[in-house]
């Protein structure tokens, strides 16, 4: 693929949920943000119109499949404070979004726990085509355990197994949309009255631990079979898998250990026989801007008392598998451990010297998302140096929405497209062939393995 690659640029998703409350808990309160608005259709159009008007690469849709139950021992704090509950599906946005847009991508989550691979894979090809080919799925294993027990496995499966399964989810996922069909199956040949070729059309006939799926796949192929692949393992056995299949990985923490993780990920990857053009790294990024760094910094302590930290705590209890009611805050962080998301607390214990990080430090880690505060110009800079020194792009995380997006897109996108950072205008072709040059994936991918 590196010979087709557009030139390296900077990816930026708006990064949101389809809920009241995504990361920055509490905000929702104010009367400067539409997300208690987020069971009508119409903020969401008008998030998609803002977003391509900034030519932003995608809307990125966070999920989960449960509660964040754990917190003072229930979901109390969850419900009183719409702590990613209530949540509606991200998939059923994307077609509405994809009508009032042309170049726009929508990636969205699906846990591998969630649908069986038969129905979602034919829900990825519908969509691709509806949007002719601008579709990113993010791959998740679910760490909620009421997800898991919602989905019928009593509780979450252990964490290495849920990325086993995970292994045989894409396996199924790529033979459908990628081995049943031959390029050439669909002639749509009137005289003869054949619309597809039966030979070319094949059944996949998967038998695995997990998944036995007869085939052939419902759909016929789409501009992109699979869309693009996002991810954002953290543990070791994550970052196995991401440098397998993910083309655009997510990348946590300050800019020193994404360095060291990015290294990481490249190493993995090349054993894997793909090449760093093949993927993308994506930092956070919780971008508060002013005209001035004094009037930015107004605007981030009037946000600041906004902010629930109870709803805060409720998040990360449930990201963690710990409930946080009650801890110590000097607590050293290398004494606490956890099944889940041990991604996050490594690298922000590899991030300052060791025996210096607390459980408070993660905690104010996790509530303010990542807020870079300062002048439209000093937040352009820091972006520019942080691309430099190796992510490939930014998910934009809200503090209010729209205008958290408004904000970035009117006062920092014109200074990065000033300085060749950020496209001016949209490339024509699916997502993929805007991101990576080609609307397939390569031959490196496991996926390519399976072809028909
Ligand atoms: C930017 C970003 C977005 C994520 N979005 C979701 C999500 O929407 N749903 C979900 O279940 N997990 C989400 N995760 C969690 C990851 O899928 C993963 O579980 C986590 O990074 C821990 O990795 P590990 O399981 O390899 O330790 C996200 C993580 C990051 C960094």
């Amino acid at each position: 693929m590196s010979a087709l690659s557009p030139p390296r640029r900077m990816i930026l998703n708006a990064f949101t949920m389809n809920c009241v409350s995504h990361i920055q808990q509490g905000m929702w309160s104010r009367n400067d943000t539409r997300q208690t608005e987020f069971n009508s259709l119409e903020p969401w159009l008008e998030l998609a119109r803002i977003a391509e008007k900034g030519c932003l690469d995608t809307i990125f849709l966070a999920d989960v499949m449960g509660l964040y139950d754990n917190y003072e021992d229930g979901a109390d704090t969850s419900f009183r404070e719409a702590m990613q509950v209530p949540v509606n599906d991200p998939m059923l946005l994307i077609p509405a979004m994809a009508s009032v847009t042309r170049h726009l991508g929508f990636a969205f989550t699906s846990s591998v726990l969630q649908a069986h691979p038969f129905t979602f894979a034919r829900q990825l090809s519908t969509l691709d085509h509806l949007t002719e080919g601008r579709v990113a799925w993010n791959v998740v294993t679910s760490y909620l355990p009421n997800a898991g027990s919602n989905l019928g496995f009593d509780g979450l499966p252990p964490h290495d197994e849920r990325y086993e399964r995970a292994e045989e989810y894409l396996e199924v996922v790529y033979k459908l949309l990628e081995g049943s069909w031959a390029d050439d199956a669909v002639v749509h040949d009137r005289d003869r009255r054949v619309y597809a070729e039966p030979d070319r059309v094949r059944a996949i006939n998967h038998r695995g631990p997990y998944f036995q799926v007869a085939g052939p796949h419902l759909s016929s192929p789409s501009p992109q079979r699979t869309p693009v692949l996002f991810q954002a393992g953290m543990s070791e056995r994550g970052r196995t898998f991401a440098a397998q299949h993910a083309e655009c990985i997510f990348v946590v923490g300050s800019s020193r250990s994404a360095a060291t993780l990015a290294q990481d990920l490249h190493k993995r990857a090349h054993l894997q026989g793909r090449s760093n053009t093949d993927m993308r790294l994506i930092g956070g990024v919780a971008p508060i801007v002013g005209g001035t760094e004094s009037e930015a910094l107004d605007k981030q302590a009037d946000y600041e008392e906004s902010l629930s930290i109870e709803a805060g705590l409720a998040h990360i209890s449930g990201n963690l598998g710990v409930d946080l009611g009650g801890i110590d805050p000097d607590q050293p962080l290398e004494s606490f451990r956890t099944e889940r998301v041990q991604g996050f607390i490594k690298n922000l214990l590899d991030s300052a010297p060791a025996g210096t990080r607390t459980m408070g430090d993660l905690i104010k880690s996790n509530l303010a998302g990542a807020w870079l505060t300062g002048s439209v110009e000093q937040v352009a800079d820091e972006l520019e140096r942080r691309f430099h020194s190796g992510l490939d792009g930014f998910n934009l995380t809200y503090t209010v929405t729209p205008g958290t997006f408004v904000d970035f897109i009117e006062g920092v996108v014109p200074i990065l497209q000033e300085r060749d950072l950020v496209q001016r205008e949209y490339a024509s072709g699916t997502l993929r062939k805007k991101l990576f040059g080609q609307d397939r994936l390569p031959s490196s991918h496991p996926a390519a393995a399976v072809r028909f």
